[in-house]
């Protein structure tokens, strides 16, 4: 990849907050080189994931049978988010921009990520679909009326859409009391401070893929692997593997315990805490065995339950 390539993400009103945000960031990146571009997802046809997992039981026989040509989504040929995605993958640097409602992102934006399944970077780069690793970094913005106290899933579920696409997140801001288009520029710091991501940014891409590190607040969030603020009382996983703590996005796990340095409540993660850190692309693949084997534990039972299927299946309630 020769120059650097920016691609930014909008989820919010056209000349609205997150707008602002993402393009003071882009303008840095611009202004260093980068070549940017920007697409407002409220401009795109963009239809919700059916659930129908075509991809993925794709993906599982190309595994047993590699000479089988990968489709791809069903929804392929049928909105843009084929396009976005292949243009995505071209890009070594990806700004994300969504306004919160409702405590969580907006729902265009979920609305997009929730599609990425069917285009599983390593699944790509593993059958030459993507023909090179981008290794792209991420800066993750979201923008709201309220403080954290409303917005406490914002950033978190922004960060758990990066997995599949293997986006490494390497800073995160949370823009604040902007309720009105334009209420951030009354914010001076805040426009500052994504154009401090647009510098982050830029960071990550010059420095080589495997020394590359987060570069947000060093005191952001209870979690050290990701930075979430999300941290719960694990329960066992469904091979019987359970952490006291663990952290709601990455899956590190650990003790709660209070930092020295700050005083706050911190992850502190587990000599095995990182076995199943959502990151980690071998890691992760755990998650494909647990799929695999539930898969198989359906198929082994479905025949028992024909009648039960079949029941639910005939019962119809009016519609609206
Ligand atoms: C349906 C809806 C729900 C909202 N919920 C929240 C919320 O839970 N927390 C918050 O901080 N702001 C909330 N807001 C305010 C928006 O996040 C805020 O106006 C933001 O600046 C909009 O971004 P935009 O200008 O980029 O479109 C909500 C706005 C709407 C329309």
């Amino acid at each position: 990849m020769a120059q650097h390539k920016v691609m930014g993400i909008c989820a919010g009103m056209h000349g609205g907050n997150s707008e602002i945000a993402l393009k003071a960031a882009l303008e840095v990146l611009r202004d260093k080189g980068a070549e940017c571009e920007l697409i407002n997802l409220f401009d795109y046809n963009i239809l919700p994931c059916t659930g129908c997992e075509g991809c993925t039981m794709q993906m599982g026989d190309i595994a047993q049978h590699p000479e089988k040509e990968y489709k791809g989504c069903v929804l392929k040929d049928k909105d843009d988010v084929d396009r976005l995605i292949t243009e995505m993958h071209t890009c070594n640097g990806v700004l994300i921009a969504v306004p919160t409602y409702d405590l969580t992102p907006s729902s265009l934006y979920t609305r997009f990520a929730q599609r990425f399944l069917a285009y599983e970077l390593s699944f790509l780069l593993q059958i030459g679909v993507v023909k090179e690793n981008p290794h792209t970094v991420a800066g993750l913005i979201s923008v709201g009326g309220s403080m954290h106290d409303w917005q406490t899933f914002s950033l978190e579920s922004l960060q758990a859409t990066m997995f599949t696409m293997s986006l490494q997140v390497v800073d995160r801001y949370m823009v604040q009391r902007s309720a009105r288009p334009g209420s951030i520029l009354t914010f001076p710091e805040q426009v500052e401070r994504c154009r401090q991501m647009g510098e982050h940014i830029w960071e990550a891409m010059e420095t080589p893929v495997d020394q590359r590190h987060w570069l947000g607040d060093p005191d952001d969030g209870v979690c050290p692997n990701c930075h979430s603020s999300l941290v719960y009382p694990g329960d066992k996983h469904w091979d019987g593997v359970e952490f006291p703590w663990e952290c709601a996005v990455c899956g590190a796990g650990g003790d709660l315990v209070v930092d020295e340095k700050t005083g706050r409540p911190k992850l502190k993660i587990a000599e095995n805490g990182l076995i199943r850190d959502r990151n980690d692309d071998k890691a992760r693949a755990e998650h494909l065995n647990e799929i695999i084997k539930t898969r198989i534990e359906f198929y082994q039972k479905k025949d028992n339950f024909k009648d039960d299927f079949e029941h639910y299946r005939k019962l119809e309630f009016p519609t609206v």
